[in-house]
């Protein structure tokens, strides 16, 4: 075979190590950067997938210096980390952390900063090279965005990068995000704009790509011929926790509904990628984005609902406007589910369900083909009773793994057949557990791979699908439903009327 020169020669097992640089968190004290962003920061440094020329910088407005900066890194490094403590990893790192203070419209503190980077090429060998994390309430981005022109910081010169992590959520409707990425593009150029949905970061969501292009098994079936629907499930057990400022004007649609769900729809659906590449898989995703349908009729087929109060594991749990910060009389949704379809050969005529919400019976994450059943049963109606349509479940969390549930006979001398479930368990089959999202991903961004960040068009894309939805239920009062319950009655009727149900993970 004639070697493909557009292909990477490199040893793709080979651990991957970002070239010298620095990365720079704006909100370095807020609860992303301690719970998610310093451990994962720590985790990459314990596995020695940092640079040894590496230099970690906070920006926040309280009154520290390095140690109290240094202190809060270890604190929140001990408690949150994935891997187990090493006094002499974290001595190395904190020979590295930086705190610069100041506020976000303070010129002085932001040159401070842009002298610090300059600093740190000398003191630590950063070679130019930065990203910056922006873990800042969205309303900040314009202010950061324009300091970091205004001081040169965010240009790509001779043999240096400069880079920028945006964290969800990008925009508030297809106006508002098109406004960002208007802004973020005319500060950093397309390439160097990381956009982070963390589900991407999980393992199982990119063992889908592997499930579905490393093997030969499943791909044949992988259409409307065989697939009679998909279910995309985001289920979480808890509330809003002390986010109601945040969730009052957001809601499940537009909190994880425009992204997580979208997404794993996205590589659910898509074609096979010429390669792995972040060109190639974000053009396939792009496409299914944008062949995204909405049913005609949004009252019988888009249910919002909100949780009231119930019980949760045996303790009785608030309902949504009883929790602190919350309006009376708010008309926010805590679960959202549409049937939407995607207007591809491929999948023409399959609906893709999907559903999310908070204070339902528990926390889980998966994506559901649900086959067809066989055209043809040579048993007595008797002996299938309990037997379902074959299902295909890839299970993000938690206990990430795959499921086949199919059917088969009942040890016995009569014949009957009763659905079964094979497993496989990350758990159980790799001794190594899996990084953390962020710990992927940030090593992505400081190694420049943009394959698991979306792009902006498909940010717009997503959009363009949640707006209608959220026009249609503007003024309306979501549908009720007991916290402790699987969502709203009108949520399992849209599926009954089908002549289908949800599953009860
Ligand atoms: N928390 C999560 O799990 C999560 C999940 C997904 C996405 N996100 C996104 O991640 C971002 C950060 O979230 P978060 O929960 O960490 O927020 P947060 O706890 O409110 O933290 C905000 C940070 O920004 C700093 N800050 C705010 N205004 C500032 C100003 N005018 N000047 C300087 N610093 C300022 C705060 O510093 P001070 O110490 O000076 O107040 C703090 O460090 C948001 O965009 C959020 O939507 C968060």
């Amino acid at each position: 075979m004639i070697p493909n020169p557009l292909r990477d020669p490199r040893d793709r097992r080979l651990p991957r190590v970002p070239e010298p640089c620095a990365l720079v968190v704006f909100g370095i004290t807020g609860d992303l950067a301690r719970k998610k962003l310093l451990p994962a920061v720590y985790d990459l440094a314990n596995r020695g997938l940092l640079p040894t020329n590496f230099a970690l910088l906070g920006f926040a407005r309280r009154d520290w210096g390095d140690t109290e900066f240094a202190e809060l890194a270890r604190d929140a490094i001990r408690q949150h980390a994935r891997t187990p403590w090493r006094e002499e990893v974290w001595e190395r790192l904190a020979g590295s952390v930086h705190f610069v203070q100041g506020s976000f419209d303070d010129d002085t503190a932001f040159d401070e900063l842009a002298e610090a980077l300059g600093e740190l090429e000398g003191s630590h060998g950063i070679g130019g090279n930065a990203a910056f994390y922006l873990s800042i309430p969205p309303s900040m981005f314009p202010v950061v965005l324009k300091q970091m022109q205004r001081t040169g910081m965010a240009e790509n010169t001779a043999g240096r990068w400069r880079r920028v992590v945006v964290e969800k959520p990008f925009g508030t409707d297809l106006a508002s995000s098109r406004e960002l990425n208007a802004l973020v593009d005319s500060v950093f150029s397309a390439d160097d704009v990381f956009r982070i949905d963390h589900y991407l970061g999980k393992e199982t969501v990119q063992n889908l790509l592997a499930l579905r292009f490393a093997n030969s098994l499943f791909e044949p079936i992988w259409n409307g011929h065989h697939v009679d629907s998909v279910q995309i499930t985001m289920a979480e057990d808890v509330g809003i926790g002390g986010r109601a400022s945040f969730y009052e004007k957001t809601g499940a649609a537009r909190d994880v509904l425009q992204n997580h769900l979208l997404q794993l729809l996205a590589l659910t659906a898509m074609e096979e990628p010429v390669e792995f590449s972040a060109e190639e898989i974000r053009t396939e995703k792009l496409k299914v984005l944008r062949a995204v349908s909405l049913p005609e009729d949004l009252a019988t087929s888009a249910i919002r609902g909100q949780y009231e109060q119930g019980w949760l594991a045996g303790q009785r749990a608030k309902g949504y406007r009883q929790e602190d910060g919350v309006a009376d009389d708010s008309t926010t949704e805590t679960y959202a589910a549409v049937r939407l379809g995607v207007e591809t050969r491929r999948w023409a005529g399959v609906p893709f369900y999907l559903r999310a919400g908070k204070r339902l019976p528990r926390r889980v994450t998966e994506i559901a083909l649900v086959f067809k059943r066989a055209p043809h049963l040579p048993f007595a109606d008797t002996d299938t009773e309990e037997l379902g349509n074959n299902q295909l479940v890839v299970r993000v969390q938690p206990d990430e793994g795959v499921t086949l549930k199919f059917g088969s006979k009942v040890p016995g001398s009569v014949m009957e057949v009763r659905d079964v479930s094979m497993d496989f368990l990350y758990g159980e089959q790799f001794t190594e557990t899996s990084p953390e999202a962020y710990e992927r991903l940030l090593l992505d961004v400081l190694l420049g791979d943009a394959t698991l960040f979306p792009r902006n068009a498909e940010v717009e894309a997503s959009w363009a699908v949640i707006d209608p939805l959220e026009e249609f239920w503007a003024g309306s009062d979501p549908e009720p439903y007991r916290a402790g319950e699987w969502g709203p009655r009108a949520a399992d009727a849209m599926l009954a009327a089908e002549g289908r149900r949800w599953r009860r993970p």
